[in-house]
């Protein structure tokens, strides 16, 4: 069965308690917390914060996706925040073996995330030291954009380099999912799903995400 991990930007941030809420009822896993600087991605999220008033009622896992350049700066503040999977772009690190390392001895998992255009093939070295990868379907730094059909073939070619390498990441998919991308990415390979317009645009967010769970 698929992870799913519901994208708390298109939540309702007015009504924040609801719908943090309304996932811990679900039958969502994790809670998928977008982080952006405005330099790595061409947009501003929320910082620390509105992290912190999410986990005080979060009953899941907080995944936090960085959109950041030079992440190693915040990695100790991200898991005083409540972070438990952290996640930092390929394309942000200079040197991401370090900041991998950095992340775990933090206590917290490990994931690194590549835009549509970079290679899986560059993982190769890392990727038995990685918790999780995370493909981008689309160009980070909106939510609702259209999913790019190239992370199909993507998603496979990871699934092959992970169980090359016997590692144990989890492959998981941002941007563009609903039940029929979603459906054909869990067929591709991939174990977690995020979702963010198609669950909190949907008249019963809490049904799409039992949806997509059942996908
Ligand atoms: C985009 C973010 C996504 C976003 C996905 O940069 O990383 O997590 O919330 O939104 P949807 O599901 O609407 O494409
Ligand atoms: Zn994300």
């Amino acid at each position: 069965m698929a992870i799913i991990s519901p994208s708390i930007l298109s939540a309702d941030f007015a009504n924040i308690q609801r719908d943090v809420d309304m996932i811990n009822r679900s039958e969502a896993d994790w809670f998928h917390i977008d982080i952006m600087d405005g330099v790595f991605v061409p947009n501003l999220s929320f910082g620390f914060p509105v992290i912190k008033a999410i986990k005080r009622h979060a009953t899941k896992p907080m995944d936090v996706h960085l959109m950041i350049v030079d992440p190693d700066r915040y990695i100790s503040e991200f898991k005083k925040s409540g972070a438990d999977l952290l996640t930092v772009h390929y394309e942000a690190c200079n040197h991401l073996h370090r900041t991998i390392q950095a992340i775990k001895a933090e206590g917290m998992k490990a994931g690194v995330s590549l835009n549509p255009h970079t290679p899986i093939h560059l993982l190769k070295d890392i990727i038995g030291d990685l918790d999780l990868v995370l493909l981008m379907s689309v160009n980070p730094g909106f939510g609702g954009q259209k999913f790019i059909e190239q992370t199909y073939t993507k998603t496979a070619e990871l699934r092959k380099l992970i169980d090359e390498n016997n590692s144990k990441a989890i492959i998981e998919i941002d941007g563009g999912v609903n039940l029929e991308t979603g459906k054909k990415l869990l067929e591709s390979g991939a174990d977690a799903l995020v979702a963010g317009s198609f669950v909190f645009g949907s008249s019963d967010p809490e049904k799409t995400i039992g949806d997509l769970k059942s996908l």
